[in-house]
């Protein structure tokens, strides 16, 4: 076995495939969208899903007081979108965002969608888990997703 520094732990950790999500919110008619690949499913009864967030990420105090949130997976053709959106900066204006029901925009043609409160927020080590509830969802069956390996999209 290998000493844990952090260049071992996230070699580890990047053997591991994940999908890739975009999260959304909406904060005073500003949207902010992040590349998120830390989702996972938390709970089936009640509907809970969780990902966390790096507390050193120049957004993060929008998505700790924003209540009501959208994770957008992403499928096989929108790697530009996983680019743009792990960007300090993104892009916001090309995305023909689709509106929600809490005050909260999609992206469209993604593979999946989950409309989410925010219910728990919990800080640990240097990222804060958000823990949500699912209120509304969407899929398509019809495309591929986008995965992440290795550092790089497969
Ligand atoms: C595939 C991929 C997955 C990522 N997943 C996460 C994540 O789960 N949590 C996180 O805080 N940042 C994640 N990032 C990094 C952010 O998207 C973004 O690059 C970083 O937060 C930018 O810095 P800023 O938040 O200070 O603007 C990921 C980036 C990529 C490319």
């Amino acid at each position: 076995m290998k000493k844990t520094n952090i260049s071992n732990f996230k070699k580890t950790l990047s053997k591991f495939v994940t999908g890739v999500t975009i999260v959304c919110v909406k904060k005073n008619k500003k949207i902010y969208g992040k590349t998120v690949n830390s989702f996972n499913s938390l709970s089936l009864d009640p509907p809970l899903i969780l990902f966390s967030l790096g507390n050193y990420s120049t957004s993060i105090k929008i998505f700790l007081e924003t209540k009501y949130l959208t994770v957008n997976i992403l499928s096989k053709k929108q790697k530009n979108i996983s680019d743009n959106f792990a960007k300090k900066i993104p892009e916001i204006n090309e995305y023909n965002f689709i509106k929600g029901k809490f005050n909260t925009v999609l992206i469209p043609n993604c593979i999946g969608h989950l409309e989410c409160k925010a219910i728990d927020k919990i800080k640990k080590g240097d990222h804060t888990i958000f823990i949500c509830k699912v209120l509304n969802l969407d899929y398509n069956n019809k495309i591929k997703p986008l995965s992440y390996f290795n550092s790089k999209f497969i």
